[in-house]
């Protein structure tokens, strides 16, 4: 069945699994969701090739639907954050120091995948106008108030972020926890500013700011985060891996996915195959990002590597090894790939941003 907002599900799942872990049992049956994609196991041990053009196409190489995916990636990028310097104060708007924070991290040069998939599954229902920069961009001040709290020392200590030192680093942990909490509240009102001058009516407005809500909040994000940070030195399972990264990082791409659709007036059958191929590639980002903390470099990377064995955190490639966490990451890039056929070639931005994620060296 389709339906608008499908958070219900997520919602038992989560709460089922954050009480499992109050109890501190964590080798009872799975306390989580089990995986809804049993494919991923049953195949996980097959041997496969892995693709030879595992690594992202260079400028002008084709890639199997002809676009230049780099090309795309750079213009979007350029778009975004030409939008994002429009809004966000100056750092000599008082309070100065939260404002420098702030622009300190969202300028560091993230990749901006959230927003660009936002765009492009606007793009594949239609067009949005000019409502679907606003809407994009609220999804990279939520992720990068994420990143800010991420690194903090009583989350995962982190040094470097975005090939700099982290914003607690250079502001201090207040301002860091302060910045954060700015750019997440400043997403809604970036939401907001999608209004009817851009197209967009009142309702379709609160059903945006419900999708961002849903995907960064307790159910969403922070709650993937909590199990995240309570998995650390845990015998986990696989079903338990699998919902935190459904969580910390699946449910904000959905909701990108999500709200670039809704904002082009996406019909409900549209919306439910765009969702699927969100939660595909959202698995398949975390785990392009497990697989990057054991081969990636810190110059390549921009932050440090092998930083979850030091952590002792149990991640694909423990499950699977390296090679079998990438061939499990190709696996849901094609299911989502499969998922986008009744959208023709409008969809091909987002059948290259599937492969871009799993392909990406940062
Ligand atoms: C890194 O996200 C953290 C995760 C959720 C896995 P990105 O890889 O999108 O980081 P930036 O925004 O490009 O720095
Ligand atoms: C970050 O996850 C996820 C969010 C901020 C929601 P990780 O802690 O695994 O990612 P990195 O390695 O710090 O980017
Ligand atoms: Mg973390
Ligand atoms: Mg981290």
């Amino acid at each position: 069945m389709v339906s608008y907002c499908a958070p219900s599900t997520e919602h038992i799942l989560i709460v089922r699994g954050l009480r499992a872990q109050e109890t501190k049992r964590p080798s009872s049956p799975p306390p989580f969701d089990t995986p809804q994609t049993p494919l991923l196991l049953s195949r996980a041990h097959e041997d496969v090739q892995l693709p030879s053009d595992f690594g992202m196409s260079r400028t002008g190489q084709l890639t199997p639907t002809g676009m230049d995916i780099r090309q795309y990636l750079e213009r979007k990028r350029e778009e975004v954050d030409q939008y994002l310097h429009s809004v966000i104060p100056s750092a000599e708007t008082i309070p100065t120091t939260l404002h420098e924070s702030m622009r300190y991290s969202l300028f560091a040069g993230g990749k901006r995948v959230r927003p660009i998939l936002a765009i492009a599954a606007a793009e594949a229902v239609g067009t949005a106008g000019q409502a679907v920069l606003p809407v994009a961009s609220s999804l990279e001040l939520i992720h990068t108030y994420s990143l800010i709290h991420d690194d903090l020392p009583s989350m995962d200590n982190d040094d470097f972020r975005r090939g700099k030192p982290t914003n607690h680093k250079v502001y201090g942990e207040a301002m860091a926890i302060l910045a954060g909490d700015a750019l997440l509240t400043m997403a809604f009102e970036l939401c907001i500013r999608a209004n009817a001058e851009h197209g967009l009516d009142a309702a379709r407005q609160v059903r945006l700011i419900q999708e961002l809500a849903v995907g960064s909040g307790n159910l969403g994000m922070v709650g993937g985060q909590v199990l995240d940070i309570q998995a650390e030195n845990q015998d986990i399972d696989l079903a338990t891996l699998q919902s935190i990264h459904k969580h910390k990082t699946g449910m904000l791409i959905r909701a990108a996915v999500r709200m670039g659709a809704i904002t082009a007036g996406a019909t409900p059958a549209q919306l439910d195959d765009l969702t699927f191929y969100a939660e595909q590639i959202g698995l398949a980002f975390q785990i392009a990002d497990d697989v990057l903390n054991v081969t990636g470099t810190r110059e390549e990377l921009g932050k440090n590597p092998n930083t979850d064995a030091q952590r002792g955190k149990k991640t694909y490639p423990t499950f699977y090894g390296v090679e079998g966490a990438k061939q499990l990451a190709e696996e849901c890039v094609t299911r989502a790939n499969d998922r986008l056929t009744s959208f023709g070639t409008k969809a091909d931005p987002l059948r290259e941003l599937a492969r871009y994620i799993t392909s990406r060296k940062n």
